[in-house]
């Protein structure tokens, strides 16, 4: 019964079964009872517990994995510290191996040999891995029209599956692979990438941020009239990545911060520039130069002279009516001072 040279045949069998890949079934029917169980599935990090029946008299019982035998009996036999035995006895043999890892994938071997037949029991472990994305483009700044490709790519077991998507604005552009290729890339899709890594045991999600530069282009200037003594201001608004740097000229003149009674303000893509108190020498033909790196943009307008009527002709005529009279009459006096006041303005146009 208790033969060891039986016993190294049966521990033998099972090693060779195992690396030659042998159905179980082909060799052992002679010599054991050999069972298939179910696949185990077990998480990366997880314990595994390989449970396996024994007999009635059991004389040898070993786990193996592959070709090494892990336990023998209560013996073990793996240096391996994640190893250990669980149950011994009459009804089970139990070891578990804890915070399982990708390498531990694959056939383990319970062999018993018992006082009728020995038997060898055969488990698939099969390892799954959670998604993690290893390789992933680094935000980009590119000028407008470059080739663009993101890579994105993940471990994890089952192969995770990838996709792309925009998130920023409306963000629809998808696509279901390692490398997203954006040909000739527009301003429009700047913005902020995200690829995520799916199986059937999680996600992992992480983002690019595309940055495309281009050209100032500098919306058309519109013309101010201003009435002197005013105070009188001309925006110039720029479209621009990266932010253009302002430049004003009057005519051929470069206009500068410094100068009395004049401001220049340029915050992000607007330049405010502002008269304090217009005067007559300030009117005129007007240029706004919008420039980044990649080129410049520029927009002119004039400024204008507006007469309006003075506080005093204004306030004068309907104070002195209102003051005798009724209301109704108060207003219709009024427009026509109204008039009276503005006829020489009138005239001119
Ligand atoms: C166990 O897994 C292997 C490989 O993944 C597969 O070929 C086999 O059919 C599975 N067996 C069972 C019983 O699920
Ligand atoms: C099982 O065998 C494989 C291949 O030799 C090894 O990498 C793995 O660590 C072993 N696992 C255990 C739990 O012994
Ligand atoms: C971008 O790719 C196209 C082909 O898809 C090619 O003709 C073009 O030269 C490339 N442009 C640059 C800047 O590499
Ligand atoms: C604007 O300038 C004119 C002429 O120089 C001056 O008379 C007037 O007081 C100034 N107005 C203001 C508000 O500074
Ligand atoms: C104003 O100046 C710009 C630049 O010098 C010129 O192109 C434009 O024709 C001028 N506009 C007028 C109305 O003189």
């Amino acid at each position: 019964m208790t033969n060891p040279l039986y016993w190294t045949i049966l521990v033998g069998m099972a090693v060779l079964m195992l690396e030659q890949g042998l159905p179980v079934h082909s060799q052992g029917d002679s010599l054991a009872d050999n069972k298939v169980m179910d696949n185990i599935t077990v998480r990366q990090g997880e314990t595994l517990i390989l449970r396996c029946a024994q007999g009635d008299i059991v004389t040898h019982t070993a786990w193996l994995n592959r070709s090494s035998i892990l336990y023998a009996g209560d013996e073990k036999w793996s240096v391996d510290p994640r190893v250990s035995l669980v149950t011994l006895n009459q009804e089970e043999f139990t070891i578990k191996i804890e915070n399982v890892e990708m390498t531990d994938e694959g056939q383990y071997v319970c062999a018993v040999q018992t006082s009728s037949r020995p038997t060898t029991t055969v488990i698939h472990v099969l390892v799954q891995v959670p998604p993690k994305i290893l390789d992933l483009s680094r935000d980009i700044v590119v000028n407008e029209g470059s080739n663009v490709t993101l890579t994105c790519q993940a471990i994890g077991k089952p192969e995770p599956f990838i996709s792309w998507k925009r998130i920023s604005s409306s963000g629809d552009l998808a696509t279901d692979d390692d490398y997203l290729e954006i040909p000739f890339i527009s301003r429009q899709r700047a913005g902020t990438y995200e690829c995520t890594a799916v199986n059937d045991i999680d996600t992992d999600t992480q983002t690019v941020d595309i940055t495309v530069n281009y050209a100032p282009t500098v919306s058309d200037g519109r013309d101010v009239g201003v009435t002197p003594g005013q105070r009188g201001v001309l925006e110039c608004e720029a479209d621009a990545v990266p932010e253009a740097d302002f430049e004003w000229y009057k005519d051929d003149r470069r206009i500068s911060n410094g100068l009395d009674g004049i401001e220049i303000v340029s915050t992000g893509s607007l330049s405010r520039l502002t008269f304090f108190n217009v005067s007559d020498g300030d009117y005129g033909n007007y240029t706004c130069v919008a420039i980044n790196k990649l080129g410049s943009s520029y927009t002119s307008f004039l400024m204008y002279v507006v007469i309006e009527p003075t506080s005093s002709t204004l306030l004068q005529g309907p104070r002195a009516v209102q003051d005798g009279s009724g209301s109704a009459m108060g207003v219709h006096l009024h427009t026509c001072l109204f008039i009276v006041a503005f006829l020489p303005f009138l005239m001119k146009f």
